[in-house]
């Protein structure tokens, strides 16, 4: 069982963060990656839409065997939170309670800001993650353009700038000590984010929780790679796959080597 991948899932590259992330930590992992680029993006959809694409998307790799699946997606995340782990017998890690719980250990005044998708908004998921913590506010943020920024490959310039102070500085007048980056598109405009926000707001990284979780998992249940190894990196898209490997290799400053499409 430990000798098989990762299935890891994201609407289009988004999930390459989270990718990254695991990869970082779980060095001898084998990783399948399915982006459904073909029909991103997520968060401008109905969330019964949402949740009927991801579980698709789901089905598949679990049809592939693998040994966790890794919903690296918020939108996704929000639709199928309640049934993904009663659906599939392998463990599956997703993006929102790692970063919530995250979240509420380094803000100091429970003044906590999330941006994200407006599918993610409307789910209520962030809210719903912090009903049970006294003395935290959340103050949720939809920039729905952000994310076709980063499928554009547009990461700065006066353009992006404009819209990120739209979006980030009324969060920083209420007052947020804490931003959620509530979307895995989004660590990949870190930059313009600190940018905007300055120094005195922490960004904590749905992505990068994400991946701390899944370490945690594999390790207690016993399915983590035990040896160091030579691990296999592998990548569908529902879209172009030489766009994918094009875009990808750009964000991540990785070789993606393998990418093929896929028909669901
Ligand atoms: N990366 C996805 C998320 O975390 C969504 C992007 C999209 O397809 O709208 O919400």
């Amino acid at each position: 069982m430990s000798d098989l991948p990762i299935g890891v899932f994201d609407s289009g590259f988004g999930g390459l963060t989270v990718a990254r992330s695991i990869a970082d930590n779980l060095p001898n992992e084998d990783l399948l990656y399915l982006g459904d680029t073909a029909r991103a993006p997520y968060g401008t959809k109905t969330l019964p839409q949402v949740r009927e694409y991801a579980l698709e998307c789901l089905d598949y790799l679990v049809g592939q065997g693998v040994k966790a699946l890794v919903v690296a997606c918020n939108s996704a995340s929000s639709a199928v939170l309640h049934d993904a782990r009663e659906r599939y017998k392998v463990p599956v890690v997703e993006v929102i309670l790692p970063a919530a719980r995250r979240a509420v250990q380094v803000s100091k005044s429970g003044e906590l800001g999330v941006i994200c998708t407006e599918a993610t908004a409307k789910s209520l998921s962030y809210d719903d993650a912090l009903a049970a913590v006294p003395n935290v506010n959340l103050t949720t943020m939809p920039c729905p353009l952000f994310v076709e920024y980063v499928e554009a490959g547009i990461t700065g310039g006066p353009e992006l700038l404009d819209v990120a102070r739209g979006y980030l500085l009324p969060l920083r007048e209420a007052g947020i000590d804490t931003l959620i980056l509530g979307c895995t598109h989004y660590p990949l405009l870190t930059g313009v984010i600190s940018y905007v926000l300055g120094d005195s707001i922490t960004l904590v990284s749905s992505a990068e929780e994400c991946a701390k979780e899944v370490y945690a998992q594999l390790t207690d249940l016993g399915l983590a790679h035990p040896k160091p190894r030579e691990a296999a990196r592998r990548f569908l898209t529902t879209g172009n796959p030489e766009q994918f490997a094009k875009l990808g290799e750009r964000l991540l400053h990785r070789e993606l080597a393998d990418v093929r499409q896929v028909k669901l």
